[in-house]
């Protein structure tokens, strides 16, 4: 049989991520584009995800799905602009958490000896390497997965793939604390925490208060709202700092005007806190 044959098809919670490369792929063809995901498009093709989405029931749905797509674009861009400064101040080591099909080490342009490992579950692990087989990919880093579910002990998973928490690591959660409950959040981040050199970074994307209430009206079963079981905390930056981290706070709003993509709409009451998160380790 085939890789097309073989390929297990998305489903749960990891489906989110191949709709998220749909989305990157859309942004990619774009003459502005804030990045470009050459791997995007095969990834959404692979999982069925074709260029046109099914209609939605009404014009409220529709202004919610752009906002979704609107943050990923933002979010992507400050994560791969997190990612080069960390390796600016010489982190060699990239822990993506929840990764889904981010094609970062295939896309970036990594220092020597930069060491990549994506953490996710099985299934979506082995349907990217399909992908990547097909796409004949090549690794522009040491690229390294990890199946294993970020409930379990995915720290000794990821030291007996060869992390070292002796030196520096860049970690990143994108799109992914939303879709665990607090209680798994906030043992995740003690996790990294206990795994983070002084000079660790760590670049987060939170979820604004009160946008599981607003997606409720369109979460359909198996959609990704329908998945979604956690926001931000009150206090992002002093919940970091509880844990030892220096963070700062980015709303979505600001950093899409920073890029050129000004948001128009009028500021929602949930904006005053940013959902785009860095942090170093002191
Ligand atoms: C919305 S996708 C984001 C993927 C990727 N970070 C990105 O932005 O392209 C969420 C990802 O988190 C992963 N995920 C969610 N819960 C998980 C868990 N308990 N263990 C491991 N991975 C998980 C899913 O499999 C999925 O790939």
């Amino acid at each position: 049989m085939t890789d097309e044959q073989e390929r297990v098809q998305p489903s749960g919670v990891w489906a989110t991520a191949v709709g998220v490369a749909r989305v990157r792929a859309l942004e990619s063809e774009r003459e502005n584009a804030l990045f470009r995901d050459p791997l995007a498009q095969a990834f959404a093709t692979a999982g069925g995800q074709g260029p046109t989405s099914p209609p939605l029931p009404d014009e409220a749905a529709h202004l919610r799905r752009l906002a979704v797509s609107y943050s990923i674009v933002i979010r992507t861009k400050f994560l791969d602009d997190l990612l080069q400064q960390a390796c600016a101040s010489g982190v060699r080591q990239v822990v993506l958490l929840g990764a889904g099909m981010d094609s970062r080490a295939f896309r970036m342009d990594w220092p020597e000896g930069t060491r990549l490992f994506e953490v996710d579950t099985a299934a979506p692990l082995d349907f990217k390497a399909s992908v990547l087989r097909q796409e004949r990919a090549v690794a522009r880093c040491e690229r390294i997965t990890v199946a294993v579910d970020l409930r379990e002990d995915w720290p000794a998973a990821l030291t007996a793939a060869g992390h070292d928490p002796t030196v520096p690591t860049v970690w990143i959660a994108e799109g992914l604390l939303i879709y665990l409950p607090e209680e798994a959040v906030e043992l995740l981040l003690a996790r990294i925490s206990a795994h983070s050199a002084p000079g660790s970074r760590m670049g987060l994307t939170l979820s604004p208060r009160g946008v599981i209430e607003r997606f409720r009206a369109d979460a359909a079963p198996g959609s990704a709202a329908s998945m979604w079981l956690s926001e931000m905390p009150d206090d992002p930056i002093g919940w970091l700092a509880g844990h030892g981290w220096e963070a700062t706070s980015h709303t979505l709003r600001e950093r899409a005007a920073a890029y050129g993509r000004p948001i128009t709409t009028p500021p929602q009451h949930d904006e005053q806190s940013g959902g785009l998160v860095s942090a170093v380790r002191r």
